[in-house]
């Protein structure tokens, strides 16, 4: 359609029919014959059902199909529903959870996994997917971590914009394609002590600097919506937030598609206590520039008393339904209401063999090895046992996998199965110990063992002759799958009591051990890297990730992922993260340290460090060499940072050389590190390369005390190599 037969569109509908074209029902709503009940009822029932613009987590072709068919009959001008879906992380064939993607470091990749998701999503009927979340995340003890692309706002940037290109395509119209979401504007991933859906508190720069890079990019990327966050933004509910909303995200990101609210944030607002009402929280949202009202009946109940009290002008509510209209446009829904749902395609294309291959890749490429004493990984031993929940639990995708099916996954135990048939490993497998201890409280439920003392003592008993007989056990351990996403904030992020203490039992008994960690966030795993041989973080590697696991134990792929997101000793040290300040009163590395800025019981630095992660070999890099000592500012070619990396190992594997830099004395002070850059290496033992990087003035700008984006004239550090921690650095002067 014409942009001006959208004007004539607009201008021909009812006040009615504008505002539901802002209301978004729960799928729930349109489930079969049943009866209409709770929020739904608020919502306006049958008449909402036959106005609402849109409705979220509904999937099937035909269904979809039926739905939007009976729809667009009753529509007055016949205008099609938009079906959205949080596809985060895969449909059917799920992706490693957004953690472990930014562990892959890894744009193509990344990229492709959101293009077998868009494949299959979209062919199941959903033409929106309330993804990429582009929340940056320094806190464990906040279980939405798992759906963050980690620590670093370039790392995400590079990353979300890989997600918005693959689900979009060169044009979301194509029936291979979705539109994407950016979300959850803003700030949402720096919750107070993690808590989730609480207050944010940040200065202008670190918002500026640290947490908008990642929402831009997905915003300059194309991304077609975007999505508010539950969280005030110092004392403002975003969803009311004019200045967030307006000045930053309209006219300095210059985005002009769809902002929705998250699920029921504008009638959150009242609970804020930023509105004494819901008419006034519509009043707010709508006046901040929220189009679309996500499961509520706010906008549905009151924008038309606003407009006749004369609140609101009704020009906003125009805007608000002219961008909705668009998007249905931008996504061919006027030439083509089911946007592409076709059950054939579908039973062709889910958890098909490629994209069960992408999925695969991906999960393996998103495999932190943190630790491989006398190279205890890949196996070598003829007697293997391995014990722990994970030998059987399916659940290796997340609960943002929600329209996934954990049958679609193998377990480990088959997988090794299938990886030794015929060879001559003998393996043994044991559960050990159920998943978590009797009364854990998890995001929906809380857990009631069903096992009584003397079966759980059977289960302990037949790990531990396992763990005797194997010349090397591996420990297949981890979090709860309801342990992490939303709503699961936790203050202490360790393993699960049960398997810390099947843990303690095995280790004195196993002559070597190999633990496999599998989670949703960075955890507690000092103790258990003193004590095991080898460890391996999986995240939640999804459908693929039991084949992933035996790629990489057995060594036909080595492990190449680092860390998106720093491993704390304990989640007291919160928020750490690798670009934090010197301070005035930095520890010494070494010497009294009284006095200096510190904790008296546990290291300033995380356990592992962003950045970080072992392969099967070992490489070196050269001293960093810079093209020049100084750089004029206005010099375009900038200057180039190279290095020679050599594979100094007995095995071919790929390393991420970063960059890194330090701006040295800034008008307000500069983080002790930023990467700007990385790039993977995949060498044979023996072979070397040369790795560039190239600097510009632009990669060195921040937010000043001129309150704009500009670099200043100085000496900066330029450090180049395989983890946040490098120490290996050359200097330049920006004049
Ligand atoms: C989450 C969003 C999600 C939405 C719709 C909310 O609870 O915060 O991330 O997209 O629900 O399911």
């Amino acid at each position: 359609m014409k942009e001006t037969d959208l004007k004539d569109l607009l201008k021909d509908m009812s006040l009615e029919e504008k505002i539901m074209q802002l209301v978004q029902l729960p799928g729930w709503v349109f489930q079969g014959d049943a009866a209409v009940t709770g929020l739904a009822e608020a919502t306006g029932s049958e008449r909402a059902k036959m106005l609402a613009g849109s409705t979220l987590g509904l999937w099937g072709a035909d269904r979809i199909k039926a739905l939007q068919d009976a729809h667009m009959k009753n529509q007055p001008h016949h205008i099609p529903m938009l079906f959205m879906l949080d596809v985060i992380h895969g449909h059917k064939t799920v992706m490693p959870c957004p953690l472990g993607q930014g562990a892959t470091f890894d744009p193509d990749t990344v990229k492709k996994g959101a293009e077998v998701q868009a494949k299959e999503a979209s062919a199941d009927g959903v033409q929106v997917t309330f993804s990429p979340m582009a929340d940056l995340v320094r806190d464990a003890r906040w279980g939405r971590v798992l759906e963050s692309t980690g620590e670093d706002k370039y790392l995400n940037s590079r990353l979300v914009a890989a997600m918005v290109e693959g689900y979009q395509g060169e044009d979301p119209k194509d029936a291979d394609h979705v539109a994407a979401c950016v979300k959850h504007f803003a700030a949402y991933g720096g919750a107070e002590a993690g808590r989730d859906y609480t207050n944010v508190e940040l200065s202008e720069h670190t918002l500026r600097e640290q947490y908008l890079p990642g929402y831009r990019a997905g915003i300059d990327a194309g991304a077609k919506l975007v999505m508010t966050s539950f969280n005030t933004l110092n004392g403002i509910p975003s969803s009311a937030n004019k200045w967030l909303m307006r000045d930053i995200l309209r006219d300095d990101m210059k985005f002009d598609g769809v902002l929705i609210s998250d699920w029921a944030a504008i009638a959150e607002i009242k609970n804020w206590g930023l509105s004494e009402d819901f008419k006034e929280a519509s009043r707010l949202a709508l006046e901040a520039g929220v189009d679309i009202d996500m499961c509520t009946d706010c906008y549905q109940n009151n924008l038309e008393d606003l407009l006749k009290e004369g609140a609101l002008k009704e020009d906003l509510i125009d805007e608000a339904v002219m961008r909705v209209l668009k998007l249905k446009n931008d996504l061919g829904l006027f030439e083509d209401p089911y946007h592409g749902a076709d059950a054939a395609k579908f039973e062709k294309l889910a958890l098909s063999k490629e994209h069960r291959e992408v999925a695969r890749d991906a999960a393996r490429k998103s495999f932190v090895l943190l630790e491989n004493k006398n190279d205890a990984l890949p196996l070598k031993a003829k007697k293997l046992a391995f014990i722990g929940p994970y030998v059987t639990d399916r659940n290796l995708h997340s609960t943002w996998a929600i329209s996934c099916d954990e049958n679609h996954a193998i377990s480990l135990e088959t997988a090794v199965k299938e990886l030794y048939d015929g060879s001559d490993v003998e393996c043994r497998f044991a559960v050990g110990c159920e998943m978590l201890e009797d009364g854990t409280e998890l995001s929906r439920e809380t857990f009631a063992s069903k096992l009584s003392d003397a079966e759980k003592e059977a289960l302990l008993k037949e790990a531990l002759e396992a763990a005797k007989w194997a010349d090397e056990v591996v420990l297949c351990l981890g979090e709860d799958i309801c342990q992490s996403g939303e709503s699961t904030s936790r203050v202490s992020i360790t393993l699960p009591a049960p398997q810390l203490a099947l843990f303690q039992e095995v280790v004195k008994v196993a002559k070597k051990t190999v633990t496999l960690i599998f989670n949703g966030r960075p955890l507690e795993l000092d103790d258990i890297s003193k004590k095991t041989d080898a460890l391996l973080v999986c995240w939640r590697p999804g459908t693929e990730g039991a084949h992933a696991v035996t790629d990489v134990i057995s060594g036909k792929f080595s492990p190449q992922g680092k860390l998106p997101m720093s491993f704390p000793y304990t989640a007291a040290q919160a928020p750490v993260h690798y670009d934090s300040y010197n301070t005035g009163r930095p520890k010494p590395t070494e010497g009294p340290s009284m006095f200096t800025s510190r904790f008296l019981d546990c290291p300033n630095e995380p356990r592992y460090r962003f950045g970080y992660g072992l392969t099967y070999s070992k490489f070196e890099v050269s001293a960093v060499k810079l093209s020049a000592e100084k750089l004029e500012k206005a010099d375009a070619a900038g200057i180039t940072a190279t290095v020679s990396v050599k594979n100094v190992g007995n095995a071919e594997a790929t390393e991420t050389v970063q960059l890194y830099i330090r701006d040295m004395v800034g008008s307000r002070v500069r983080p002790v590190k930023e990467l700007k850059g990385f790039e993977k290496v995949t060498l044979a033992p023996g072979a070397s390369k040369e790795v560039s990087f190239k600097i510009t003035e632009d990669m060195l700008r921040f937010w000043t005390m001129n309150n704009c984006f500009e670099s200043e004239a100085g000496k900066f550090k330029v450090f180049v190599g395989l983890c946040s921690c490098t120490e290996n650095a050359a200097e330049f002067e920006l004049i």
